[in-house]
């Protein structure tokens, strides 16, 4: 039997929704993570201090009885003309806040109220990079004229490049790193880290288009192809500090998924640990599992490693676990990643 023990991981990125889909999914989350960066892509979208604390609150409410001693939801602000600078300073300097997050208008979930283009914010962004806030980015271009396996790539040139030059001290995460063009611009950047998703590391778009269409495997950015995931897959597994999880786990109800136009968004968060031990365990790399699930996120964020610790055991393979959690009244979400959840137990 193989066993790791390291200390307690992060998830740098999760959506947790609210009302009854935050009750069913949060404790997922608050039994896997210490800490947790919660996306603010609500309707309407968390743009102030007192939002956050709100959510926040119902967070904590719906983490339940076996939530880890040490889970902490840690609060982004949605960035769009409702922002307001003081209060962002007043929420960080509370405690409440620690991040902004910028979604361009129309690429994702919820993102209609995001931004038209990002260095439209350059007020709020030289105000964050002095106060050392950091600047979440949806790096995806919503050009119709781009290709939709292209779109990283065209954001990260056209807006995300041309923003960190003109604010130079701003630190900055890629969120959902898609591809090698994402991979390279962070590797290429002071104060940029980018984080990586348990199905971005796992599946290519073989895997979402080659044998059925799985509308469970569509999420924004797309799943590109194998050479980008294989690129995906080494950084996390290089030790690199620039790479970290975020799982991006998007709960969708199965009707959302499974129609004419399926929503974005996987819900990974009860098998994301197990998916990503599974790849390290397969390419011999379990030696850099803490690094990109413990140690290199919160280093990016200015933050201490956790204390605690988790230990990760891989047993024969078993049944999988199940695929669906019910969450009231007849919605039904579907699970990442049961069958790597088969080999592995974490205690
Ligand atoms: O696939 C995604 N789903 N990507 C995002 O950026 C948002 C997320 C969601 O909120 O469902
Ligand atoms: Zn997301």
């Amino acid at each position: 039997m193989t066993s790791i023990t390291i200390a307690a991981p992060d998830d740098w990125h999760v959506h947790l929704r609210d009302d009854h889909m935050l009750t069913a999914v949060a404790p997922f989350t608050a039994n896997a993570f210490r800490y947790a960066l919660v996306m603010p892509n609500l309707v309407p979208p968390i743009t102030s201090t007192a939002m956050a604390e709100g959510y926040r609150a119902r967070i904590l409410a719906a983490a339940g009885p076996d939530a880890r001693a040490d889970f902490t939801p840690l609060m982004g602000l949605y960035l769009n003309d409702d922002l307001v600078i003081e209060d962002l300073m007043a929420g960080v300097a509370a405690g409440i806040v620690i991040a902004v997050k910028y979604y361009p208008a129309g690429a994702t979930t919820n993102s209609e109220a995001g931004g038209a283009s990002l260095i439209g914010y350059q007020g709020v962004l030289e105000a964050m990079a002095e106060a050392g806030i950091p600047l979440l980015v949806h790096a995806e271009s919503t050009d119709p004229d781009i290709d939709i396996f292209d779109r990283e790539a065209a954001f990260l040139d056209t807006e995300l490049a041309p923003a960190c030059d003109a604010v130079p001290g701003l630190t900055v995460t890629v969120e959902h790193l898609s591809t090698r063009a994402g991979l390279d611009f962070v590797a290429g950047r002071d104060g940029v880290g980018g984080s990586i998703t348990p199905h971005h590391l796992t599946c290519d778009r073989s895997d979402v288009l080659a044998n059925g269409l799985r509308p469970d495997l569509y999420c924004k950015p797309v799943i590109n192809s194998r050479d980008e995931r294989m690129a995906l897959a080494s950084a996390a597994m290089s030790g690199n500090p620039s790479f970290f999880i975020g799982t991006d786990s998007a709960p969708h109800p199965l009707s959302h998924k499974e129609t004419g136009r399926a929503k974005p968004g996987i819900f990974n968060a009860p098998y994301a640990l197990e998916v990503i031990a599974e790849l390290f365990y397969e390419n011999d790399a379990l030696g850099q599992l803490e690094a990109f699930l413990s140690l290199n996120g919160p280093a990016h964020y200015g933050l201490a490693a956790a204390e605690s610790t988790i230990t990760l055991r891989r047993e024969e393979p078993a049944e999988a676990p199940p695929e669906i959690v019910t969450i009231g009244d007849g919605v039904d979400v579907r699970i990442f990643g049961a069958e790597a959840a088969g080999c592995w137990t974490v205690s």
